[in-house]
């Protein structure tokens, strides 16, 4: 989804850093901004690594000279039962997922500050809890996207005086690599879309929709908020 939301940021005039643990994986869609008469670079950046992360900030502030936008997108989900997960196993997940977003976002929030303004979108998910759906398999996923929403929401009080608004938006079942891990039977699919009353999974540029939004002034009365895209499943 990472890509798509580059992409779309990109067409609306943002300069873009990519970062994703996967350098060449992020340069190809540098490259295809960069294509399109973009500006974009690529850094390697784990999230779940501060130093990593302090590079990120810091190579951005050289090509660019201060951070407007931040999206954080990157996350892992892999599926475990609950009986078996390991202590390694939910906090790699912890780690990356929500972790990664509190240290991303504290690290531009420091140079939000300084101009007084910013926007941090974070990707969450409609796992995580209350009016959320649960996930079998996913215990870890769905604690660090609860996580996310509620630290968010915290965020936005702090960072509201500051003229940085935070907002969270919830994607329901995406078409992503991340969900091709593994192969489907016709019957699989048709149960994965089933309780969606749209009936299909979405595209990563109908999250990229609410990321732009969200990014954007035409949301500026908006912050802590959770914006929940899912063809209507948590409705359901
Ligand atoms: N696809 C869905 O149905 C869905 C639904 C709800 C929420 N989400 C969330 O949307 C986001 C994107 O999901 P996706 O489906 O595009 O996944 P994806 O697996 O297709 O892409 C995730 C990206 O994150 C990167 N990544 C993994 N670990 C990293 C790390 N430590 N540091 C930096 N980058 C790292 C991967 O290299 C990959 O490029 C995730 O936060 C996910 O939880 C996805």
């Amino acid at each position: 989804m990472g890509k798509a939301h580059a992409l779309k940021l990109s067409g609306a005039g943002a300069k873009v850093v990519l970062a994703d643990i996967s350098q060449q994986e992020c340069q190809l869609v540098a490259d295809e901004i960069i294509k399109n008469k973009g500006e974009a670079i690529a850094v390697k950046c784990d999230v779940s690594q501060k130093s990593e992360i302090d590079n990120l900030v810091s190579e951005a502030l050289k090509k660019f000279g201060k951070i407007d936008i931040l999206v954080n997108n990157a996350g892992i989900y892999p599926f475990e039962p609950f009986l078996q997960m390991s202590e390694d196993h939910f906090k790699k997940v912890i780690d990356i997922n929500l972790k990664g977003y509190f240290l991303m976002a504290q690290a531009a929030a420091k140079e939000m500050v300084k101009q007084k303004s910013g926007a941090i979108v974070n990707i969450s998910s409609i796992a995580m809890g209350q009016v959320g759906v649960g996930f079998a398999g996913l215990t870890h996923y769905c604690a660090s996207k609860g996580g996310i929403t509620a630290m968010s929401q915290a965020m936005a009080l702090e960072l509201a005086p500051f003229g940085i608004r935070v907002n969270c938006i919830a994607p329901g079942a995406i078409d992503t690599p991340g969900t091709h891990t593994t192969e489907m039977t016709e019957e699989q699919k048709a149960a994965t879309v089933a309780p969606i009353p749209l009936k299909r999974q979405g595209r990563a540029e109908e999250i990229s929709n609410a990321v732009l939004f969200l990014a954007s002034d035409e949301s500026s009365y908006m912050t802590g908020s959770t914006m929940v895209v899912d063809g209507g499943w948590v409705a359901g």
